[in-house]
């Protein structure tokens, strides 16, 4: 009875170190796995589009560019996004910055200086300087990238938020 009790407690024993094992090895390994799935970091940033100082003239469009990658899971995508900046006045806060992409279906515009209008090559759509849709479909005016900041070394940056 005694010599049976035993077994029985070495085999408990085994089963749990072998469950503490287990667990040791097998946590990190889930974790590791669904980490990238957990992952909502890179939703939104400050992104630097340029110097204020190569930006002089009042009323002009400075064309800016930037990639974002987007964490989905496993799964990596890259995506291009743009827009203009406009100095209203000599005031360096006193900027408009322009969403490039259509309010339509997301193609980009383009400014065309000698019209000075946005225009939207996909259905024909034009915005004026400020944005407000002139013609075509687009339901309402080009979004804006409302918050911004100029760091110490003159570098003009936009608050991103994906959506
Ligand atoms: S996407 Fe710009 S007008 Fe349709």
């Amino acid at each position: 009875m005694a010599e049976l009790s035993r077994r029985d407690f070495m085999k408990a024993a085994v089963y749990f170190i072998g469950g503490l094992v287990g667990v040791s090895v097998g946590l990190p390994s889930i974790a590791y796995l669904i980490d990238p799935a957990l992952d909502g970091a890179t939703k939104e940033a400050w992104i630097p589009i340029g110097k204020l100082a190569d930006m002089t003239e009042i009323n002009r469009p400075y064309p800016f560019s930037f990639t974002r990658v987007q964490v989905n899971g496993w799964e990596r995508t890259a995506t291009s996004h743009g827009g203009f900046v406009i100095r209203k006045s000599e005031d360096p806060n006193d900027l408009l910055i322009i969403n490039s992409r259509c309010t339509h279906l997301a193609c980009t515009v383009n400014w065309v200086e000698d019209e000075r209008v946005f225009a939207c090559p996909c259905h024909d759509a034009s915005f004026d300087a400020q944005g407000a849709v002139l013609d075509g479909p687009p339901p309402r005016p080009l979004d804006r990238y409302a918050e911004f900041r100029v760091s110490e070394a003159g570098v003009l940056e936009i608050f991103y938020k994906e959506g």
